[in-house]
């Protein structure tokens, strides 16, 4: 079979010969003795036209398929400079490999992305949703590329893990214990001694904590993989079951840091504008008007940067506008991140130096005693995409910081070890692959970028 991509890409080998593809059925129209079926094989954004005669023997059965039915058309491939697509298949053969039901959910109309989230095994068919998972594919791609033609190593962080990187408690807890019968310690407590691993274990939040320590032998890492949050936020960009890249750096602090962030995203952005033009041209018009512009702008300008402290100080000018007002020492919120970037600077920003209360144990402490190295990057339409920060490399600083919030050495020593053993400066951050999607595709709900989205409340499929 020629694939629908390949017949678009390469149409002067095509036109005039004879093609074979394979597909599903968009749209039947047919008349007393001919008809026209609209195929998509999902290779290629754009639909294939076929043209069927009453010559073919099976012509009736042919115009009673249902959309959704999958067939397999050989033909003459022929231009067509009068219609809308730029070419047609004159059918000799179409070969019925499974038809649909009259029932099929999906049907030549358009439906809201609400009604397809409770159909996530069948919406991959739609356009929006080819767009979306055609990207999304393409995005994992560039940023394996991204660091792999940087000499990055890939390092696969365990799943299971005993550790809370990011300290917020949100964990999803991996047990075998019989919830009907659990063991009990002699003072009535959950004996999670004697659960599979022998301790308490959790799903990881975060790869770094294992990230650190590749990057304290390779320099340079990264990791991409699933990530799990208990959170109970039920928001459009929160997802209990994400997928995060990690990189880590050694021998570098928070500027570094940041640069590379910079030079990520801007790549990832120019490689999917490059190689998806039709799926980014369908989002600019059919999901978010000023994508395009937008993307085109940030590749070709610098992110922004303003310390915690200068942000705060922008924000309290405008508190009347916010549900949630701002003070020094409170965390930012949704609708601040939004304002920065999408109100005062009109592009990614990095806010830089937040006070440690608010920020995890790892990071590294600044001289003024009360902020730490931290970034976060916020984008328009999102907020917050990328979190990161240089590490605490001093061994008395960072015993002394987990101290302070209760943390049991015991359970990080690999973790001390690294300070022991050649510290080096180093820093690293975290993209959320999601939200990075749904910045590249103008699409707003974290549901409709995730091929099965687990979210509060929800984990169907
Ligand atoms: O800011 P976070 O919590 O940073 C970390 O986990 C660090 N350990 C990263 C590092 O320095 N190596 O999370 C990083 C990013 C966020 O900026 C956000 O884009 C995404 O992960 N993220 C989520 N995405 C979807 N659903 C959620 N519940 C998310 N929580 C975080
Ligand atoms: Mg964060």
């Amino acid at each position: 079979l020629t694939t629908v991509r390949e017949i678009f890409r390469n149409r002067e080998e095509y036109l005039g010969k004879e093609v074979t593809v394979g597909g599903w059925v968009r749209s039947v129209r047919d008349s007393k003795t001919f008809g026209f079926l609209v195929l998509h094989d999902g290779t290629f954004f754009e639909p294939l036209q076929v043209v069927y005669h009453d010559k073919m023997e099976n012509f009736a059965e042919v115009s009673k398929l249902n959309v959704g039915a999958a067939v397999i058309v050989r033909g003459i491939l022929t231009p067509t400079p009068q219609a809308k697509q730029p070419f047609e298949i004159q059918a000799e053969e179409v070969t019925v490999e499974g038809a649909s039901a009259p029932d099929y959910p999906l049907q030549k109309k358009r439906h809201s992305l609400e009604y397809l989230r409770t159909i996530s095994h069948l919406r991959p068919r739609t356009n929006t949703f080819q767009a979306v998972f055609r990207v999304r594919s393409l995005i994992a791609y560039a940023i394996h590329q991204f660091f792999q033609e940087r000499d990055f190593v890939y390092v696969h962080t365990p799943l299971i893990t005993g550790s809370d990187c990011e300290g917020a408690g949100e964990m999803f807890r991996v047990t075998t214990l019989d919830l009907e019968d659990l063991p009990r310690t002699a003072d009535g407590k959950v004996d999670t001694g004697k659960d599979f691993f022998g301790k308490e274990t959790n799903l990881t939040v975060s790869g770094q904590l294992n990230g650190e320590t590749y990057a304290q032998a390779f320099r340079n890492i990264y990791t991409f993989g699933p990530t799990f949050r208990a959170e109970n936020s039920n928001t459009t960009r929160h997802a209990a079951e994400f997928w995060m890249i990690e990189p880590e750096i050694a021998f570098a602090d928070l500027k570094d840091d940041m640069m590379l962030a910079e030079a990520m995203l801007k790549y990832v952005i120019r490689y999917v504008l490059e190689h998806a033009p039709e799926e980014m041209n369908f989002f600019n018009s059919f999901v978010d008007k000023g994508l395009l512009e937008r993307l085109n702008h940030v590749v070709d300008s610098e992110f922004a940067h303003v310390t915690y402290t200068e942000a705060i100080e922008i924000l309290e000018k405008n508190n009347k506008n916010f549900d949630y007002k701002v003070s020094w020492g409170c965390d930012l919120q949704t609708e601040h991140e939004r304002y920065l970037t999408e109100q005062v600077f009109k592009r990614p920003v990095f806010v830089t130096d937040y006070p440690k209360e608010i920020k995890a144990f790892y990071m590294k402490l600044n001289e003024d005693g009360k902020t730490v190295a931290a970034m976060d990057c916020l984008v328009p339409g999102i907020g917050e995409i990328i979190g990161g920060s240089q590490r605490e490399d001093d061994y008395e600083k960072l015993t002394q910081r987990m101290d302070e919030l209760g943390l049991k050495k015991e359970d990080y020593g690999f973790y001390l070890d690294l300070r022991k053993y050649g510290s080096t400066r180093h820093a690293g951050f975290g993209l959320g692959f999601e939200r990075c999607v749904m910045y590249l595709t103008g699409i707003a709900n974290i549901r409709d970028v995730v091929p099965f989205p687990r979210t509060v409340g929800n984990c169907e499929l």
